[in-house]
C-alpha cells in the first residue's frame, strides 16, 4: 500500500511538472514566499538572509538596510555596492514616511563639457569606463545616516556577518559566471591587470573577498567618515588618481547623504511614495499613474492592447517631461507642482486618441539610440515593529566603470554618464536631457530608480521597486497596477511580462515571445514600432506586499537570482 501511495505520488509529481503551462492557463496562482513578521527580497539570498537575522537579532529594517546593502556589495558585486549610490522610501510603523538621496554626486573639478571634444563631440566612452567616469560615491554615508537616525543595533554588529560573507565567501550562480565572463575584456582593458571578477570564475566556485572584509572591518571600526576621511579615503583616492580620475580627497569629505521630501500622491484607493528629485522615479510615476487614472484599465483587461496605448501614451509624455525639466534640485528649479497637477496631466492627456500614436515629434524633438539592462539593483524590507523601506542602489552600468580597487575589494560606480553629456544627445539608457540635467561640480545626476512604497487605506501595502535604467520607473508602475488593478498577488505581479515606452527611440519594447503576436500585429497596424529584441527582460522587480490576513508576500523576480528570506 505504501509502495502504491509513493508511486501515485511519484505520477502526480511528474504530472504536475509536465502542464506547468496548463496550470497557467487554468491559473492557478503563483504565491511568493510568506512571512509573518519581517521579510527581506534582494537580488541575493545571502543578502535577504543577513537582512532577516539582524531583525531576528532585534534589529529594525535600518539595522537590516545597511547589513543587506552591505551584503549585496559582496555576493551582488554586478550592482551591489560601496562605490556607487542609491535612494530609500520608508515608510514609519506610525505612518511617517520621508526619503533618503545617497546619490553620487560630479567631482568639483567637474566641467559641463568634460565629455565632449575639441569640436563638441561626445567622447566615446569617457562617461562610462574607467576612472573619469566615477562620481563621488554616496552609498555608505547613506547607510549610516539611515541607521544612525532609524537603526537600533550597533554598526558593529550589523557588519559582523557582512564580514564573515567576504572571508568565507558566496557561491557563484550560472548568472553571475555568464555576466563576469562577458566583461572580462572590458575588466582587464580598464584595469590593465586581471582583477579576481574574471572569465576563470565558474558556477558553483567560492568567492573570497578578503580586502573587502578587512575594508569593512575598518569601517565597522571607524564608522562612516573612514571611507569619506580616513585610510580609506585616501587608499581609494590614490587608487582613483591612479586610473585618471578627478576626484580628490575633498570630494570625499563633503559628501553628504540629503533627507528629501518623497513624492506623495493618490491614486484610487493607494497612497504611492516614492523618490523625489535627483531621481525623476517618483515624479514619472506620479504624472504617468495620473494620467491612466481616468481610464479604466481593468475593464481593458491586463496587457491588453487598449490597456497597453494608455500606459504608453501616459509614458510618453511622462518621458519627455523628463527629459526637459527634471535634474538635482540642489541645482535646478523643478515644477514639481505644475508636473503632477491633474490640470496640467489632463490637459497632456487631451491629444490622446486609440486610433493612432501621438507623434513623439509633436511632443519634442529628438534622435537617439539607446538600449538596456539591469544593472542596479532593489531590496524590500519590512520588520517586525511595522517599518517598511524600498532601497534602489547601484553602480549605473554593469560592475559600474569596471574599474575595481583591488586593495580595497569593490568597484567604482560610472553614475557620471547619468549626466546630460551634450543636450539632445541620448546616454547609455538612450535618456536624453537638457540643460536641467548638465554637468555642474557636486551636482547629482538624474536618477530613473523608483523605489516605492503604497499604502492602502492608510495602511502600509507594498514595497517595490527594480534595476532597469530608463524602464524602472515603467516597470515599478506596471507591477502596482498588475496587484491594484488585475488582482495579482505579489510573485505573479513581478513575474509577469512588461513592456516600456521612453518617448524616444519612438517604440514600444516589450519582453521577448511573452505577448501575443496578434496584439503586436494590432499595435503595428495603429502605427507603433514594436521593439522585441532591445531588451531580453525588463527590469528585475522585488517587492513586498501585505495580505489581508496582516502576513507579508515576498515576490522575488523570476527573472534573476532574487531571494525573499523573513520569519
Ligand atoms: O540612476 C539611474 O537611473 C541609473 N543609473 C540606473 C541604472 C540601472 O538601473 C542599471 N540597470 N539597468
Amino acid at each position: 500500500m505504501r509502495h502504491f501511495l509513493s508511486s501515485c505520488i511519484l505520477i502526480l509529481l511528474v504530472w504536475s511538472c509536465k502542464n506547468e503551462p496548463e496550470k497557467q492557463m487554468l491559473n492557478i496562482k503563483e504565491k511568493g514566499f510568506i512571512a509573518h513578521k519581517a521579510m527581506v527580497v534582494s537580488a541575493r539570498e545571502e543578502a535577504s538572509k543577513i537582512g532577516s537575522d539582524i531583525m531576528q537579532q532585534g534589529g529594525n529594517a535600518f539595522d537590516a538596510m545597511m547589513a543587506t546593502e552591505m551584503a549585496l556589495a559582496v555576493a551582488y558585486p554586478y550592482a551591489g555596492n560601496l562605490g556607487g549610490g542609491g535612494f530609500l522610501v520608508y515608510r514609519l510603523a506610525d505612518g511617517t514616511k520621508g526619503a533618503l538621496d545617497y546619490r553620487e554626486k560630479a567631482p568639483l573639478a567637474s566641467e559641463k563639457n568634460m565629455y565632449l571634444d575639441e569640436n563638441g563631440d561626445i567622447i566615446q566612452n569617457k562617461s562610462t569606463v574607467g576612472g573619469m567616469a566615477v562620481g563621488v560615491p554616496g552609498t555608505i554615508a547613506g547607510i549610516f545616516e539611515a541607521q544612525k537616525r532609524f537603526g537600533k543595533l550597533d554598526v558593529a554588529t550589523i557588519l559582523a556577518p557582512v564580514i564573515e560573507l567576504a572571508k568565507n565567501g558566496y557561491i557563484i550562480t550560472k548568472n553571475q559566471e555568464k555576466r563576469i565572463a562577458g566583461y572580462d575584456s572590458m575588466f582587464k582593458a580598464v584595469n590593465l591587470k586581471e582583477i579576481p571578477y574574471n572569465n576563470k570564475l565558474k558556477a558553483g566556485d567560492r568567492m573570497i573577498n578578503n580586502p573587502l572584509a578587512a575594508t569593512l572591518q575598518r569601517i565597522a571600526n571607524h564608522g562612516r567618515d573612514e571611507f569619506y576621511n580616513g585610510e580609506t579615503a585616501k587608499k581609494l583616492v590614490e587608487f582613483l588618481q591612479a586610473n585618471g580620475s578627478i576626484i580628490t580627497l575633498e570630494d570625499l569629505a563633503k559628501y553628504e547623504a540629503k533627507w528629501r521630501d518623497p513624492i506623495v500622491f493618490e491614486y484610487d484607493d493607494l497612497t504611492i511614495t516614492s523618490m523625489s528629485p535627483p531621481s525623476s522615479g517618483g515624479i514619472c510615476l506620479n504624472q504617468i499613474m495620473i494620467m491612466a487614472q481616468p481610464f479604466d484599465l481593468k475593464d481593458y483587461g491586463h496587457n491588453s492592447l487598449k490597456y497597453i496605448q494608455v500606459l504608453v501614451e501616459a509614458e510618453k509624455r511622462a518621458y519627455a517631461d523628463r527629459s526637459y525639466y527634471l535634474g538635482d534640485p540642489d541645482f535646478v528649479d523643478i515644477p514639481v507642482k505644475t508636473l503632477t497637477s491633474e490640470a496640467y496631466l489632463n490637459n497632456r492627456m487631451e491629444d490622446f486618441s486609440f486610433s493612432e500614436p501621438t507623434s513623439v515629434d509633436s511632443l519634442s524633438h529628438g534622435n537617439i539610440i539607446g538600449y538596456e539592462s539591469n544593472e542596479t539593483t532593489h531590496y524590500s524590507i519590512v520588520d517586525q515593529f511595522g517599518n517598511a523601506i524600498a532601497v534602489t542602489t547601484t553602480l549605473n552600468g554593469g560592475y559600474g566603470s569596471k574599474l575595481y580597487a583591488n586593495e580595497l575589494g569593490f568597484f567604482l560606480n560610472n553614475e557620471m554618464d547619468d549626466f546630460s553629456s551634450k543636450p539632445g544627445e541620448p546616454n547609455y539608457y538612450g535618456l536624453i536631457g537638457a540643460e536641467a540635467n548638465s554637468i555642474e561640480p557636486e551636482k547629482r545626476m538624474l536618477s530613473s530608480m523608483t523605489p516605492t512604497i503604497v499604502e492602502k487605506d492608510g495602511e502600509f501595502y507594498m514595497s517595490v521597486g527594480t534595476p532597469g535604467g530608463s524602464t524602472i520607473i515603467t516597470s515599478v508602475l506596471q507591477t502596482i497596477l498588475n496587484v491594484h488593478e488585475f488582482e495579482m498577488n505579489m510573485q505573479e505581479a513581478v513575474n509577469a511580462p512588461r513592456f516600456h515606452n521612453q518617448w524616444l527611440p519612438d517604440e514600444i519594447r516589450m519582453e521577448p515571445n511573452a505577448f501575443d503576436k496578434k496584439l503586436i500585429q494590432q499595435l503595428q497596424n495603429l502605427g507603433y514600432n514594436i521593439n522585441e529584441t532591445r531588451s531580453p527582460i525588463i527590469g528585475i522587480v522585488d517587492g513586498i506586499l501585505q495580505l489581508e490576513d496582516g502576513t507579508y508576500e515576498g515576490g522575488a523576480d523570476k527573472r534573476g537570482d532574487d531571494t525573499a528570506v523573513g520569519f
